[in-house]
């Protein structure tokens, strides 16, 4: 059994008291979340309050980014031991605006990835077509494209050892949330795809759906066989939305 993941994506959002105002709210009914893990990505500069305040709870802590460099000369990045120093357990890389904004490449995501995973972090790979690819079916070929690029780097085994995120670009922050269909047929081609180098890694891999989820669409989505959970964006920032996420997970 996969255990559902829901993590909250906080972007460039918050601030110091916001940030802690809100780690309480979700605090407050994670009883309620019986299954589902549930994760926090808050800035860089909030990871240490939001740390401390998440300490001993059920709660995990996430970063948005890393630098596929070891510390050293590279002004405005973050390295991967920075990370665990401050208690991350996960980090998003390949995050869509992350590639589209700033142009991070596959292959730059896959040696962030490898370099995440050599510190002991575990990264969720953001995987997902834009809308004219979609509109182009090119989705199942960037999806691949996207995917071989970190098995190329770090082997099946190796890409095993994190989470993926399915977010399709045209849903994010758009409001239009693919269909549980829509979602579910790109997931299992994932984990078809995932099946062709490995089943027992295709079997185990957690495969979380972004794009546009809230409480009121959660469990559709959830409730399809290759769905393991979320990546939540804009309603990750209210903790009402989010626990109610969380709670259709399970
Ligand atoms: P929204 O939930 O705001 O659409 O964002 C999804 C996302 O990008 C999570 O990483």
């Amino acid at each position: 059994m996969r255990q559902p993941l829901v993590a909250g994506n906080w972007k460039m959002n918050g601030s110091l008291e916001g940030a802690a105002a809100l780690v309480e709210a979700i605090k407050g009914g994670l009883d309620e979340v019986r299954e589902a893990e549930m994760a926090v990505c808050p800035p860089f500069v909030y990871l240490d309050s939001v740390g401390k305040l998440i300490a001993g709870t059920s709660m995990a802590l996430g970063a948005q980014n890393v630098a596929k460099e070891d510390p050293g000369a590279y002004t405005g990045e973050i390295a991967a031991p920075m990370l665990t120093d401050f208690g991350c357990k996960y980090v998003i890389v390949g995050h869509s605006e992350r590639r589209n904004i700033y142009g991070e490449t596959d292959s730059l995501v896959a040696e962030k990835f490898a370099r995440a995973r050599q510190e002991g972090l575990i990264p969720i790979l953001c995987v997902g077509e834009l809308l004219e690819e979609r509109e182009a079916g090119k989705t199942e070929e960037v999806v691949a494209r996207q995917l071989d690029a970190v098995i190329e780097q770090v082997g099946i085994a190796g890409l095993g050892d994190g989470v993926l995120a399915y977010e399709p670009v045209w849903a994010i922050g758009t409001g239009k949330t693919a269909t549980p269909d829509q979602a579910q047929a790109v997931h299992a081609f994932i984990r078809q795809r995932l099946a062709s180098h490995d089943e027992g890694v295709a079997q185990a891999m957690r495969v979380l759906y972004g794009g546009s989820v809230k409480g009121a669409n959660a469990e559709a989505l959830l409730a399809m066989a290759d769905i393991d959970g979320g990546l939540i964006g804009g309603a990750s920032l209210d903790a009402g939305e989010f626990l109610a996420i969380g709670r259709a997970a399970g």
